[in-house]
């Protein structure tokens, strides 16, 4: 019934999970290159991309889906912190574009799941 929904909450979660790859990614590079606060900021920005997929899979579960745990790319290896900045910053903008609409269709189903906003 909510297939579509579905489809789309699981191209959520895998872009997600591939924020959370690339951000960890970027952690232990920073971290690697004594770069503490850009670390610690991509460890917890990582962090905070999982709290989206815990949001996406609560909907998805709502709504009867089943959640499909794969990452939508491979991690970028990057090393330059300053590429690695310019990576996260596109990830951001594209995910902006991504989650738009998809805010817009489960927000215009009647059915309510979320404890909080997409
Ligand atoms: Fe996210």
């Amino acid at each position: 019934m909510y297939e579509k929904s579905v489809e789309l909450l699981n191209r959520a979660v895998a872009d997600e999970m591939a924020a959370v790859h690339q951000y960890m990614y970027f952690h232990f590079h920073c971290d690697d290159q004594a770069f503490d606060l850009l670390a610690n900021m991509f460890r917890r920005t990582a962090i905070e991309e999982m709290g989206h997929i815990e949001v996406l899979a609560e909907r998805i579960l709502f709504l009867k889906g089943e959640v499909e745990m794969v990452a939508s790319m491979e991690v970028q290896k990057v090393h330059d912190v300053h590429k690695m900045l310019e990576v996260a910053r596109k990830m951001e903008e594209d995910a902006v574009r991504v989650l738009q609409p998809l805010g817009q269709r489960v927000r215009g189903e009647r059915r309510c799941g979320f404890k909080e906003d997409l």
